[in-house]
């Protein structure tokens, strides 16, 4: 019996492997119905988002030998908007963001970096600001901390308390789960420093990052150290 019952643990393990779709990136259970529902779902309506046919009118701020990034202003045509808009959708589901609007539509600019397969793999949306709170490194957790000593732990966490003078905030940056790690990310700041005021090129400290999750964290502290 003892034998019987370990196979049936084994085959119930097995059976909530996980599987990461090679195309859309969804982690799922392909053995569970709902699972696999719920995928054949996000699939389509995922690749669609970020399908890129190319327009009459790109506005191509950087060119690389793995893609480009497009520059999206919210007075351009409503096909350039909504593809700007549907992939910023997908960012904010992933980041799990409540609110659907942005502080200032009328003023964000979006950068999509558009991949040799015709693919939107990666999203900047930037914005002007007066000032921001630089994203600070985490500071080590010790056993002898008071209340107080973590609360102010928790709010560096993700930034200083004194906000600093920035031009530019960065108020979404999410890149396709499947093609991180490729410096994605890092290129569409690159271009944002060069392009987001005609002329002038910004610097790291000009930059700033608003709630940035722990990815973004990440990413942030060894940006700005480099
Ligand atoms: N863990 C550790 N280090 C990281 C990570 C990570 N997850 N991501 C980036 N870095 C560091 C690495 O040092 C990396 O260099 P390396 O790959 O040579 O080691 C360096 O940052 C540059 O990384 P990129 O390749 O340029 O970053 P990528 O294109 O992978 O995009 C991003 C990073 C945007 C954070 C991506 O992981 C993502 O989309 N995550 C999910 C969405 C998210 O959390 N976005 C940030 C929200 S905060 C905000 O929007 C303001
Ligand atoms: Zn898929």
């Amino acid at each position: 019996a003892e034998a019987d019952n370990q196979l049936i643990i084994d085959a119930g393990q097995k059976q909530f492997g996980a599987t990461t779709c090679g195309s859309c990136g969804m982690i799922y259970s392909a053995d569970s119905l709902e699972d696999n529902l719920q995928h054949t779902q996000f699939h389509q309506r995922f690749l669609d988002s970020i399908k890129f046919v190319g327009w009459k009118k790109e506005r191509v701020v950087a060119e690389f030998w793995d893609g480009k990034i497009i520059l999206v202003l919210p007075d351009d045509p409503k096909y350039a908007v909504k593809k700007a808009e549907d992939v910023r959708r997908l960012a904010d589901n992933e980041l799990g963001f409540q609110q659907l609007s942005l502080s200032c539509p009328s003023q964000a600019k979006t950068y999509l970096f558009v991949n040799s397969d015709r693919m939107v793999v990666g999203c900047l949306i930037a914005e002007h600001i007066r000032q921001g709170f630089r994203v600070l490194e985490q500071k080590e957790l010790t056993k002898d901390m008071t209340k107080e000593d973590f609360m102010e732990h928790h709010r560096a966490w993700c930034c200083s308390t004194t906000p600093e003078k920035a031009i530019c905030g960065v108020s979404r940056i999410w890149v396709f789960s499947l093609a991180r790690r490729k410096g994605i990310a890092t290129r569409m700041l690159d271009t944002v420093r060069n392009s987001f005021i005609y002329g002038s090129h910004l610097t790291k400290e000009e930059i700033a990052f608003s709630d940035p999750t722990p990815d973004g964290k990440l990413f942030a502290t060894k940006y700005c150290e480099t």
